[in-house]
């Protein structure tokens, strides 16, 4: 059994398309195992996305991903990491094949509905960032 952190994006929340994309998780073999609904700070969203600090696109991920509340969940099953990262499809829905998450909720490479952790060690330490060990069960 994998864990994995999945946070569905201030667009997809603003789109009221929460229980949508959950229901994907659950219909493909995924179980949350936490869940809940937080307004990051913009220290919240610098230190959750440090390893992109570098990049050009950092400024603007931080300003998106406080732009609203998001949905942070524990997703857990066999190969859950994988499985999470195909029902969520390319990073640029643009690229995303059809059927999944972001080919059919997501806008643009910025505003793309999902965040999935890409590997168990990173999974490990997004799980910690949001959630105590007894909100896991
Ligand atoms: P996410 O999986 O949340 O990880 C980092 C995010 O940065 C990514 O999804 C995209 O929403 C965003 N981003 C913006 N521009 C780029 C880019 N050129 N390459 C990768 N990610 C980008």
């Amino acid at each position: 059994m994998e864990q994995t952190l999945s946070i569905i994006k201030p667009d997809a929340v603003a789109k009221n398309v929460v229980g949508k994309i959950l229901d994907r998780f659950e219909s493909n073999g995924l179980r949350i195992a936490a869940t809940k609904k937080v307004q990051l700070s913009k220290a919240d969203a610098e230190a959750f996305y440090a390893v992109h600090a570098e990049r050009p696109f950092f400024g603007e991920l931080v300003d998106f991903m406080i732009s609203g509340p998001v949905v942070v969940s524990v997703l857990e099953g066999e190969d859950a990491m994988a499985k999470n990262r195909d029902l969520m499809g390319a990073t640029n829905p643009k690229e995303a094949a059809a059927g999944t998450i972001r080919a059919d909720f997501a806008e643009s490479i910025d505003a793309n509905a999902v965040h999935g952790s890409d590997s168990l060690e990173n999974a490990a330490i997004e799980i910690k960032f949001f959630f105590s060990d007894r909100e896991i069960c």
